[in-house]
């Protein structure tokens, strides 16, 4: 191969790992300082006990908390659903350990084919552990449901 087209091999690799960056879900960083929506927990029997059995808070940044107002997210609005494991002490039942954080992205353009939301998961709230393997299909696919609400389950409360 000559130099020129070593080069330009370079550049066709950058262009292909910006692309895949693109579609990609960025981590949350500093979403515990986020606004707080509501939690729940989910019990062994619940039809979602796989993979989201446990204590979850949901919470949005700045322009998702607009949209659950609004009903329309503008790009940049990002949802995270913070599930932990739980156990019962004494008639309570106590957050255990992080099992996951999941993630709706807003991006009308880049998660088209999923409803203008991406969807990641990461194991037990790292940023090196991404779970989606399918392009975020199977949550959409659940998330659907809520067309209606921009995809959206939870709604505001005082
Ligand atoms: C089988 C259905 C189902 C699947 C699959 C599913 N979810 Fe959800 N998701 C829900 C429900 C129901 C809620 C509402 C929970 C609540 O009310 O606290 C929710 C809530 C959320 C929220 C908070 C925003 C909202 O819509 O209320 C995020 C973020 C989220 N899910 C991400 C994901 C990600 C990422 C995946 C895939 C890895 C996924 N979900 C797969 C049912 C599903």
């Amino acid at each position: 191969m000559n130099k020129r087209s070593l080069s330009l091999l370079g550049v066709l690799l950058l262009a292909g790992q910006l692309a895949v960056a693109e579609t990609k879900v960025q981590y949350p960083q500093g979403f515990r300082s986020w606004y707080h929506v509501k939690s729940m927990v989910i019990q062994p029997g619940h039809p979602l006990e796989n993979p989201f059995g446990g204590i979850h808070h949901v919470y949005a940044n700045t322009k998702a908390l607009d949209g659950l107002k609004s009903g329309i997210y503008p790009d940049g609005a990002v949802l995270v659903f913070d599930l932990f494991d739980y156990r019962e002490d004494n008639h309570a039942l106590v957050e255990n350990k992080r099992k996951l954080i999941g993630v709706m992205e807003r991006d009308a353009k880049r998660f088209a084919a999923t409803g203008g939301w991406g969807y990641e998961g990461f194991g037990e709230g790292k940023p090196e552990k991404r779970l989606v393997t399918d392009g975020g299909k199977g949550c959409y696919d659940c998330h659907a449901s809520q067309k209606a609400s921009q995809y959206v389950f939870s709604k505001l409360r005082d």
